[in-house]
Order: structure tokens, then C-alpha cells, then sequence
């Protein structure tokens, strides 16, 4: 009796063994398994740029177009993009007294008013979806005066603000001499929709430059899901544009990446 008592006890002790070694088994497993869920969740809920985009666009102080909201204002000690404007574009573009230059996705319009310093002259339409920054307020009382105190003399371009669309430029039909689209083509959803407008609103002989960075490959622009765009290849995005009509006159390079192509409208 004594022995068999012993050795029941005995099996149920192996049997205990068995079942929570089992299921510490289990507990295992599904920890891992909970794991991996957690780590697909996070990378689903960041490649379709839904809930955690407002938390991130939040932190980078941008709209959802990459719009920083800051309105970025350029001072006389820096240097670097006095230097820039003067020595890559104002010694390549060729502006002339009487242009009517478009420029796309101005932001706060910085690069224009710094085109300003050195041209006179000019009528620029300042272009973007979000015109918060470049208010015909802001524009009067705030950029003329400071980036005419870095002229040195009154800035004698004038400056109208447009707003556009995801799709559509903000200007009449063939108006602009010379059309600028800097650090904002990557920007674009439907960046053929936009050359296009380009292309209407050009006059004949008119000039697109664009300021991009290129890429080997053609890949999504957007960094937590802030553009929604993309960058292309020197080749694609050269191919894509002489599509849609535009002649390619000439692609500046700048290291691998940094590209200013100049296209004309015959
Ligand atoms: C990175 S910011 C560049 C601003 C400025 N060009 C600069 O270099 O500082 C990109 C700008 O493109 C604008 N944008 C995006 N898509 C646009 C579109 N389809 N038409 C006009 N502006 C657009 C955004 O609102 C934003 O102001």
C-alpha cells in the first residue's frame, strides 16, 4: 500500500513537472508571439502614417506637406546662404529687369527675398499650398525691411503671394518668365501634375530650374509620413519631365546628389 502511495505520488509529481514545464512552454512562446505582435503593430502604424504621424509632424513643428511652420528668416551672419544664393544661382540663373518669376513652394519665401538682395526689378510670385508664412502683412512689414537692411538699399522687386494645390499652381497661363522649384520637388504627391502646371504657366521660352537631390533609384520621399512624395533618378526625372514637353537645357551637379536641372518651355 506504503509503495503504492509512493509511487502515485511519484507519477503525479512527474505528471506536475510535465504539465507546467508545458506550460511555462507556452508562456514562453506567447511572450515572443506578443513580441512580435507588438513589433509588427509599431511598424504597420508607422508605414501607413497613421496614428503616430501627428505625434512626430507634433515634435518636427511641420505641417503635412513638410511645411516647417517656423517661417524662416535669414540673417546677415549667415554667410553660407548669402554665399550660395550668390554664387550657384544669382551667377547661373541670368535674371533680367522685367522677369516675372514664379517661384513654387516658397515657405517663407527666404530664398526670394535673398534673390532680392542682388536683382531689381523682378516680380515674383511667392507660391505655396500653405501661405501662413508669406502673408502680404508679413511680407510688407516684416521680410522688406529686414532683407532691406541686408540689401544695404529699398529691395525694388515686388511680391505677390499665391496659393496653390496638391495639383495646381495658383497663376495665370503663360505669365512666367522663369519658374523656380527649390528643395520642394520631393515635396510634390503628384509631381506630373505639377510640371504640367509648370508647363502652362510658362511663357514660351520661358525656364524651369529645379533644385533636387537625386537618388539611384526612384524611392518614397517621406520620413514618418510627413511628404508623400518622392525622389527620383537623374535619368527618371529627367525622362519624366521632357515627357510631359519641357526641353532639358542643362543639369549643374553638385556632388552625387545635389542637382539644379534647367528645363525651357519651346
Ligand atoms: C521643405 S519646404 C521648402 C521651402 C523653401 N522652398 C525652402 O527651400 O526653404 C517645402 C514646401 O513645399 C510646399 N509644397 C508641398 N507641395 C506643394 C505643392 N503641390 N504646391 C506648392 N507648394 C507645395 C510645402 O507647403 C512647403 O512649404
Amino acid at each position: 500500500m506504503a509503495k503504492m502511495i509512493t509511487g502515485l505520488s511519484q507519477a503525479c509529481v512527474h505528471a506536475g513537472l510535465v504539465f507546467f514545464g508545458h506550460q511555462s512552454n507556452i508562456y514562453k512562446q506567447m511572450k515572443n508571439l506578443g513580441f512580435v505582435l507588438v513589433i509588427m503593430i509599431a511598424f504597420l502604424t508607422m508605414e501607413s502614417c497613421t496614428p503616430i504621424k501627428k505625434i512626430l509632424l507634433h515634435f518636427k513643428n511641420v505641417n503635412s506637406k513638410g511645411h516647417e511652420q517656423h517661417c524662416r528668416i535669414i540673417s546677415a551672419s549667415d554667410t553660407a546662404e548669402l554665399h550660395t544664393t550668390k554664387t550657384v544661382y544669382i551667377d547661373r540663373v541670368g535674371f533680367q529687369k522685367g522677369d516675372t518669376v514664379v517661384s513654387i513652394g516658397v515657405g517663407s519665401g527666404w530664398q526670394e527675398f535673398l534673390f532680392s538682395v542682388y536683382t531689381d526689378s523682378i516680380a515674383f510670385y511667392l507660391e505655396d499650398i500653405d501661405t501662413s508664412c508669406i502673408t502680404r502683412e508679413k511680407i510688407k512689414n516684416k521680410y522688406l525691411p529686414h532683407y532691406s537692411a541686408i540689401k544695404g538699399s529699398n529691395i525694388t522687386n515686388s511680391f505677390i503671394s499665391a496659393a496653390g494645390t496638391d495639383t495646381s499652381i495658383g497663376v495665370k497661363s503663360n505669365v512666367a518668365s522663369k519658374i523656380f522649384i527649390l528643395n520642394v520637388y520631393h515635396h510634390f504627391s503628384d509631381d506630373m501634375a505639377m510640371v504640367r502646371e509648370c508647363k502652362r504657366i510658362l511663357k514660351s521660352g520661358g525656364k524651369l530650374f529645379i533644385d533636387e537631390h537625386v537618388l539611384n533609384r526612384n524611392k518614397d520621399s517621406f520620413k514618418f509620413c510627413d511628404y508623400g512624395g518622392h525622389y527620383k533618378s537623374e535619368k527618371n526625372f529627367v525622362k519624366d519631365i521632357v515627357d510631359v514637353g519641357l526641353k532639358c537645357d542643362t543639369i549643374y551637379r553638385f556632388g552625387k546628389y545635389w542637382r539644379i536641372f534647367v528645363f525651357s518651355k519651346q
